[in-house]
This record gives structure tokens, sequence and C-alpha cells, in this order.
């Protein structure tokens, strides 16, 4: 059974939080002379010279309307890369406890483990990219705190099988966290409707990939209030900046037009698997539900490094065990996914070599 104060680290429930000046005064009018900032005002055109909300209400009551999730349950962080590194702070004791990942998975779930000095268990996914799921169960022991799924996967690009998740979430005693940058390029729903099932159950999803926003750096965790709560304690005060709280404001203005990037991305998607399956370097394109593909061929590193000599950067995942000759590709704009295939029927095979 799950129990959220056996799974805290000790120290983080009794420790004092940094009260922030915008902490102990909530109103918005009066004449502000407690957090020493400059009352004269910016030195850009735009007014920054305030802190900005370190709770980001504004921005959560928004997104909790699009996201159909109380914005109480919302934490906000400087991209999903922040809210990893905070879930490992607030349940993983360094050196003792253990996390499980599931290669070939999106990287920073160990690079984060590692930096937080959390043992890693790595459970392989299938042949087939799929959780194995009895090897997971298995590899559970009493100081694992976290197990890591990404679905849509990167860098395979598939959604995970709903059965399995579910049966990790209901039978693990610690946290399960749901990556899901890429489900709005899905045919999925998130699975934010479990959460008051799962009080173990944290969603990630970002504004880096349908929203078009990577440069601003806005991550979102769904989750129980209980651990909003501790997120929130350990948080940076003002983890996200007033730019990016009043730039995702403005786009989540129109989430049609993100909906219409993401039907764009699908229809690109299609139309490149076509030129790809012609080419006789791509030996197999796996199913995606992602705006990536993973691409099998004759020989990744030498195309990969080929494509760099055409000025065109694609992702080398050559070398990841059960990615042997893939190349991670982007699905880009029409032109940009033109030039790649263009290159690439110009890839001299045959001698398998490359003069760079
Ligand atoms: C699965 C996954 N999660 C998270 C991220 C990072 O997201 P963010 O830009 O919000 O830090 C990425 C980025 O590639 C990703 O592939």
């Amino acid at each position: 059974m799950f129990n959220l104060d056996q799974i805290l680290r000790p120290h983080i429930k009794s420790m004092e939080p940094y009260s922030s000046a915008r902490d102990e005064f909530k109103g918005t009018s009066g004449i502000f002379l407690d957090a020493n900032e400059n009352s004269m005002g910016s030195i850009t055109s735009e007014r920054f010279n305030r802190y900005p909300d370190p709770y980001q209400w504004e921005l959560k009551k928004k997104i909790s309307q699009i996201k159909n999730v109380k914005k109480e349950k919302i934490f906000l962080g400087n991209g999903s890369d922040e809210i990893i590194d905070l879930i490992f702070r607030l349940f993983c004791e360094p050196g003792k406890d253990n996390t499980i990942i599931m290669p070939p998975t999106y990287g920073m779930y160990e690079v984060s483990a590692s930096i937080n000095d959390v043992n890693i268990k790595k459970v392989a996914l299938t042949d087939d990219y799929q959780i194995d799921l009895e090897a997971v169960l298995k590899a559970v022991d009493t100081h694992t705190k976290i197990i890591w799924i990404c679905s849509p996967n990167n860098p395979t690009g598939n959604l995970l099988n709903l059965d399995h998740i579910q049966q990790i979430i209901a039978s693990f005693s610690g946290i399960v966290v749901i990556d899901e940058a890429y489900i709005d390029f899905s045919p999925y729903k998130s699975l934010t409707s479990q959460l008051q099932k799962y009080p173990n159950l944290i969603i990630i999803q970002t504004f880096s990939k349908a929203w078009g926003l990577a440069s601003l750096r806005l991550g979102m965790a769904f989750t129980s209030e209980e651990i909003i709560f501790y997120l929130n304690k350990i948080k940076p005060p003002y983890n996200i900046n007033g730019l990016t709280q009043s730039k995702i404001l403005d786009a989540l203005e129109d989430e049609s037009h993100k909906n219409r990037m993401v039907n764009n991305i699908l229809y690109q998607k299609k139309l490149l698997v076509k030129d790809l399956e012609k080419l006789p370097i791509v030996l197999k394109i796996y199913p995606s539900d992602a705006n990536f593909l993973l691409v099998k061929t004759t020989d990744g590193k030498k195309i990969y490094d080929y494509l760099v000599s055409k000025g065109i950067i694609v992702r080398d995942r050559s070398s990841v065990r059960l990615c042997e000759g893939c190349l991670r590709i982007t699905i880009g704009s029409e032109k940009e996914n033109f030039a790649l295939i263009n290159n690439l029927q110009e890839y001299p095979i045959g001698s398998n070599q490359v003069d760079l």
C-alpha cells in the first residue's frame, strides 16, 4: 500500500522551507518595499522589475481548464527536466535508494539519478519496445522509490501497453512517474484521468514539443495535492520566470493553433514515412506515436556523419542497445523534410564508405 509519509525523505518533512517576500504578503496592490527589487522600473521596455508569482496561479488556472485537472494538482517546473530532478530529491536518499528505468528511454532519468547519487536499476524494454512487466515487478526491492515510464517513449516513439502501466501503478507502493512529453501527438488520451484513483502517480508533460515553446522552459506535473505541497517546499522560490509565465499565458489563449501544428506535423510524418520507405538504406521505420521517427538503417553512424556534412542534424542512436543502426529523426517542416530526403537519396551506397 502506498503511504506518502513512508516514501518521502524524512528531513524534507521536517525542514523549514524558504519563505519569500511574496509568500509573506499575498496582495497585489500596495507599495512594495519588501523584496529589495528596483522600484524605478526595468532597463528593458517591458517591466520585469518585480519577482514573479512563485506559485504561478494565473498560469495554473488556464492550464487547469485546458487539461481538466484542478489547479491545486498542478506543479510547474523550469522544463520537465527540473521536475525530474525535484522528484529524485523529494523521494530518494542518496547512496541508499534506487529507481527503475526501462531503456532505451529518455536519458535524463539516468543522468538526474546519477547527480542525486540514486542507484539505477535498468530493466530493458522487450524487443518490440514494450514493458517487461514481470522483470520490472521482480526488480522492485525495499529501497525502490520511483519507477519511470515514458509513453510515448523516447527514442522508440511508441506508446507503452496501458494494461502493463496500470498494473505497475496498482502494485508498486512507491512513486510511478509517467512522462507524457509526446502525448499530444498520440491517438491516446493522457492518464491524468487516473490521478484520483492512484495517489502514487505523477504525470509529467511539457510545453517543449506540441506547443512549440521549448525555449521558454516550462514543464508540468500533475499529481496529488500532498505531493505538490512537498514539491513546492523544495523548489527554488521563483523557478518559473515572469517572461515565461506571460508568454505561455499568451500561447494558451489559442489551443487550436497548437492542434493545427500537431495535425500538420502528423501529416508531414506520413509523407516522410512514405519517402523514407523507398530508400534502400532504410531497413525499418518503427511505428511512431510521437513527433519523431526511429529509423533502422544499413549504417547508422556513417549516415549520421554524412547528414551532418550536409548540414542536417538527426540523432544518432545506433550505439544504443535495442536501437542498433538507428537514427532518431524529428519531423521537421515540409522544406526540412524535403532536404533530408533529397540528401538521403544521394547517399553513396554500395561502397558503404563515405569520405568526409
Ligand atoms: C520524454 C521526454 N521527457 C522530457 C523531455 C524534456 O522536456 P523539457 O523540455 O520540458 O525539459 C524530453 C525532451 O526531449 C523528452 O523526450
